[in-house]
């Protein structure tokens, strides 16, 4: 009698969930004992300017989230019609407080704003968002620094669930200063061989059929399809959009997944992926900081292995 034999592969689905809850308990404890030993709780200052319904959204939450694990947490909330001199003063005053640990200027920020000059306000060492151009600077240089959360989070979730980079071809879509261009030295620091495409990229789908892994931080909705991708690939999703399409509100990716669970090895949805892991990432940055001000570490630098294991 024949055997019938059906081959059934699983996908790998790269959930933020599991790591950001590891990571959380990690940051109650130490935040514990950051303040048992300082008698103060680490701090981060969300600066807010206008009220873009979405920023509102995304610092309401940063705020709870940083809350959730025992930190200390303030909006600073500027008028639409706020000047970047007056800004960058109450940004200049955080830089000298002691107690703040951790700056965030959330963006967009309205459009008389200068984003050259805005990535010099807040001090390197309470940059959280990794933007500094100190920071950004010395990431591709290998040095120890505060590393941008989303591009720190990619590499994190990979990490949790094994997936290595060392020797894979790696293909990075997307070439943004906070997203692509720091992704791409975070996978050559991890011996990727790195393939940087970008909207200039010609045949972008050749390089999309023979990557071992994919990362798509382009900006755009179901920019490429899973069933482009190498069979047995894994695909990183950075990209989050609000869609109307197929009946009702929707949070889609770069990435169409039509197809994924039987082609891939492992893929990010959109959303619980990449998303979780940029706000997990700035508690870890504020954490790291608050103990390097305080002389509880030695250096400054995000971890991406093992992260907050000692
Ligand atoms: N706006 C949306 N996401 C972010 C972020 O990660 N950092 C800042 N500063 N602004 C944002």
């Amino acid at each position: 009698m024949l055997g019938i034999y059906v081959f059934i592969k699983h996908m790998i689905l790269l959930e933020a969930k599991p790591v950001s809850d590891q990571i959380r308990s990690k940051l109650l404890e130490k935040s514990a004992v950051f303040l048992q030993k300082t008698g103060r709780k680490p701090k981060i200052v969300v600066v807010l300017v206008g009220a873009d319904a979405a920023s509102v959204v995304y610092t309401d939450a940063k705020q709870k989230k940083a809350k959730e694990v025992g930190f200390s947490s303030e909006i600073l909330k500027f008028p639409e019609s706020a000047t970047s001199i007056e800004v960058a003063a109450a940004v200049q005053k955080l830089n000298e407080d002691p107690t703040v640990d951790g700056i965030l200027i959330q963006r967009p920020l309205p459009k008389n704003f200068r984003e050259d000059d805005v990535l010099y306000w807040v001090h390197p060492q309470k940059d959280v968002d990794g933007f500094h151009p100190e920071n950004v600077g010395k990431l591709p240089l290998g040095l120890p620094c505060l590393k941008a959360c989303t591009p720190s989070g990619v590499m994190v979730l990979l990490d949790h669930y094994g997936i290595t980079l060392e020797s894979k071809e790696v293909l990075v879509i997307g070439r943004s200063s906070i997203v692509g261009k720091p992704l791409a030295a975070l996978a050559l620091a991890q011996n990727a061989t790195l393939i940087h495409a970008h909207s200039k990229t010609k045949d972008l789908a050749r390089w999309v059929s023979t990557a071992d892994i994919v990362i798509a931080a382009v900006g755009k909705p179901h920019f490429i399809s899973a069933s482009q991708f190498k069979s047995g690939a894994t695909a990183i999703d950075v990209g989050i959009h609000r869609t109307h399409l197929a009946g009702g509100p929707k949070l889609i990716g770069d990435i169409d997944p039509q197809g994924a669970e039987s082609h891939l090895r492992a893929m990010s949805p959109v959303p619980g992926g990449v998303g979780p892991m940029t706000i997990i990432m700035l508690l870890v940055n504020t954490l790291i900081s608050a103990e390097f001000r305080e002389g509880r570490r030695a250096k400054l630098d995000t971890p991406i292995r093992s992260v907050l294991e000692n």
